[in-house]
């Protein structure tokens, strides 16, 4: 599952510095599409965005919905690894409302300050945010009841380390829910080891199969798996590795037992 030839290192700048460039320029040029028109395709309420700050709706970089599967609730607690500028954890926030607590997980950054800015002015008491590895977060075991992330677990390496620390947070009974990009086939070398088709979420794409028996391997069992048919990439570059590879968006969801 990680290619033995991928530089570790050389990826992770190349991650930190999309990201910083999606969190202070988010009109620029990418490989994938942001905003609100997207989400409102993926399946976001549009009820929900016109509560949220529009700059984390701007620097939104999710692949697809998994609110519906995650069926959160008042008084729930909620990790999001990967939280970026913010914006699936203000939805959360306002589904699990004032008594509920939600710790957005980034490693980059201008994202953290973003997202930490948005919450103080937006009075989003219930959202925090940490600046760790979703390999390694730091939090306590058994911490939430459910652990979100959008568009992320693809960017890691070694996805099994993700997913046995998001295994490790939840508390019995917990739910993973998820949006990622995942693979029709395993991509060839030369695709993996591109920072650049890496960063924009294609490069570290998983065999579909292969993404699930990771999540599996970690103990939790999955129950929901679903394609994102309106997430699509946007330059000529990232469509072709697409089509080629049946690079595509899924939402799953999976529980501990
Ligand atoms: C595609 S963006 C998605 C952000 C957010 N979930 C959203 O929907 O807008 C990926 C985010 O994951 C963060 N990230 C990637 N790999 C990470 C890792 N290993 N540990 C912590 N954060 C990571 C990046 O800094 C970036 O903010």
């Amino acid at each position: 599952m990680i290619a033995a030839t991928v530089d570790r290192s050389a990826l992770e700048t190349k991650v930190k510095q999309m990201y910083h460039d999606v969190a202070v320029n988010p009109h620029g040029d990418f490989h994938f599409e942001m905003g609100r028109a997207m989400a409102e395709r993926l399946g976001y309420a549009s009820e929900d965005l016109d509560r949220i700050p529009v700059e984390a709706i701007e620097s939104f970089a999710g692949v697809g919905h998994f609110f519906h599967l995650a069926n959160l609730r008042p008084g729930e607690r909620v990790v999001d690894l990967g939280s970026g500028s913010g914006m699936d954890t203000f939805v959360a926030s306002l589904k699990v409302g004032a008594s509920g607590r939600i710790v957005g997980v980034d490693m980059t950054d201008a994202q953290l300050e973003k997202a930490e800015r948005l919450a103080r002015s937006g009075r989003f008491d219930n959202v925090a945010y940490r600046k760790a590895y979703i390999e390694d977060t730091g939090l306590d075991a058994g911490v939430c009841d459910c652990v979100i992330s959008n568009g992320v677990i693809n960017l890691a390496p070694d996805k099994d380390r993700v997913f046995r620390e998001a295994a490790r947070l939840l508390v019995s009974g917990g739910r993973l829910a998820i949006a990622d990009i995942v693979a029709d086939v395993a991509l060839p070398e030369n695709v993996v080891c591109n920072p650049d088709l890496w960063a924009a979420c294609i490069g570290g794409a998983a065999q579909h199969d292969d993404y699930r028996a990771a999540i599996e391997r970690a103990g939790l069992r999955v129950e929901v798996v679903e394609d994102n048919r309106h997430y699509q990439f946007i330059s000529e570059r990232a469509k072709r590795a697409t089509a080629r590879f049946g690079v595509k968006s899924v939402s799953i969801l999976a529980r501990k037992p």
